[in-house]
């Protein structure tokens, strides 16, 4: 009977308990208010006051929901884990908060790190890390700060060209249902992978209130749709085959960029010669081989031809495809041998250094040898792609359970407006998806590749979601990372042929 009577007062205890405990949590408590010296950082104080250096997402989660509800106290919120000034006032917060942060933290998922603006969150997925690209993003978050003030902007991005590590993670967000605001998404078939009927929400209402079906050019639309909708707003055009040289080197040994595959060996016999890293690529994250195959398949075939392994009108088993692939088989006979521990940007270093010679890379090299302020780099289609553009475009979207609809809505007016996309193209190394741009704001390389775009023959790429659904574009982007380390001919050709028999599209 007496064990009974105290577990009706534990039991009372408790539920009255509960809310008290609640409403404690409102408020974040801090065990101590620190003010930031130089060298500190915020592990420096997850390990002095939690004893754990990975305990800092708590610090920097509880101290900026102080900074949000008091601001006079803690006039600084942390944006950026790193950078702590000095001066600052931090909130360490108790134990048990802390506690209770980490129970459910998880990595993947930024926004927990920040308050709430006034206006809440606007949480923006991208794999934009590299320099120029992030610059260029922070370009249009400028515009968005000026136009919606009171929206505390989550940077979400997931290193890793491409959207290697990305693109994983962004998925298993939606089909948890808890997705970013708005994501990153290569325009072109992309969007299949993510079943925009249950998980996007279409952006037909955006294009009509921005009048944009007036300012992108109708091929653009046409790939942006899918299922007769809309499902991303582009906010650049990027080029896939670009070569990238070192202009003193060729000009010191009088070579002059490679037009054709028989150029481009004896341009890289003479650079060789000179004992320099005739080509270079970094094969670090999977699908670096699979671009550059894609802009030796548009160099060896027409364009025509190049379209037609896309949609099953050009077999994948024609002997130019086995050129091709002997042509890209030429070319890594001259590539650097540390091309598997290296990403895009790492090989880049060689043309910036002087030691490498030739890269075959997107044009956001452009923004990245610019974030670098490098200057030396020329640039032309790679052997055969005279007249050709190899084209993606990236573009936002509307994940059917965005927590912040509204702010992700204006997010995408700003990815489609002037004012943001002429922030944003200049430093990511793009250009424009719309018409209206101000070229002046360009640099050579930009303006060259505007006047290509408006004339050239325009193909889809496949490393970059435009020409093939998802699981095909992987299917052919392993087929290639293993023909870089095999030189396989006869095997790489069939694995070719294969992944366009998984994808549907061949017999
Ligand atoms: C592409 C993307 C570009 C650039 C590149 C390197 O897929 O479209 O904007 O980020 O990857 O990461």
């Amino acid at each position: 009977m007496k064990k009974m009577l105290n577990l009706l007062i534990l039991a009372v205890l408790v539920l009255t308990l509960i809310p008290v405990a609640a409403s404690a949590q409102e408020g974040v408590v801090c065990q101590e208010e620190v003010t930031v010296a130089a060298d500190d950082w915020l592990s420096k104080y997850a390990d002095k006051y939690f004893g754990n250096v990975l305990s800092w997402p708590a610090i920097m989660a509880l101290h900026n929901q102080a900074a949000a509800d008091d601001p006079a106290s803690f006039p600084n919120s942390i944006v950026n884990a790193d950078i702590l000034e000095v001066g600052w006032t931090i909130c360490i917060p108790a134990e048990d908060a802390a506690e209770a942060f980490l129970a459910t933290y998880d990595p993947d998922k930024p926004e927990t790190l920040y308050a709430a603006g006034e206006s809440g969150q606007l949480v923006v997925g991208s794999w934009w890390t590299a320099g120029g690209e992030a610059e260029g993003l922070a370009g249009m978050f400028r515009i968005y700060e000026e136009q919606y003030p009171g929206v505390e902007i989550v940077n979400a991005t997931v290193a890793g060209g491409a959207g290697t590590n990305f693109k994983a993670v962004n998925k298993t967000r939606l089909l948890g249902g808890d997705p970013a605001d708005t994501f990153q998404l290569h325009a072109g078939l992309e969007v299949e992978t993510y079943s925009p009927e249950t998980y996007l929400q279409p952006v037909d209402d955006i294009y009509a209130s921005e009048g944009l079906e007036q300012v992108f050019p109708p091929d653009l639309l046409t790939l942006l749709k899918y299922q007769d909708h809309y499902w991303g707003v582009p906010v650049n055009i990027h080029r896939s085959n670009v070569l990238w040289y070192n202009e003193a080197l060729f000009g010191e040994l009088g070579l002059t960029p490679p037009a054709n595959f028989e150029e481009f060996q004896q341009v890289a016999e003479a650079l060789q010669a000179a004992g320099i890293q005739p080509y270079v690529m970094g094969t670090k994250d999977g699908w670096e081989a699979g671009h550059v195959f894609e802009d030796v398949l548009a160099g060896t075939l027409t364009p025509e031809e190049y379209r037609g392994l896309w949609t099953g009108e050009f077999s994948w088993m024609d002997p130019k495809v086995t050129q091709a692939l002997e042509n890209f088989k030429m070319m890594l006979s001259y590539v650097n041998e540390d091309h598997p521990a290296l990403t895009w940007d790492g090989a880049g270093e060689y043309l910036i250094g002087g030691t490498g010679g030739m890269m075959i890379m997107g044009d956001w090299t452009d923004g990245w040898f610019t974030s670098k302020e490098f200057t030396g780099y020329g640039w032309a289609p790679p052997p055969g792609t005279q007249g050709i553009f190899v084209a993606l475009s990236d573009s936002f979207s509307l994940p059917a359970e965005a927590p912040n609809l509204e702010n992700a809505e204006n997010w995408l007016r700003v990815c489609g407006s002037l004012e943001g996309q002429e922030a944003f193209n200049p430093q990511k190394g793009s250009i424009c998806a719309r018409t209206d741009c101000d070229p002046a704001l360009f640099n050579e390389y930009l303006q060259s590749a505007m006047v290509d775009w408006s004339q050239d023959a325009i193909v889809p790429s496949v490393a970059h979601g435009a020409a093939a659904i998802e699981s095909w574009a992987t299917d052919y982007k392993d087929v290639l990372t293993l023909f870089v380390a095999s030189g396989d001919v006869a095997a790489g050709q069939a694995g070719l042929q294969q992944a366009c028999v998984d994808a549907g599209v061949c017999q």
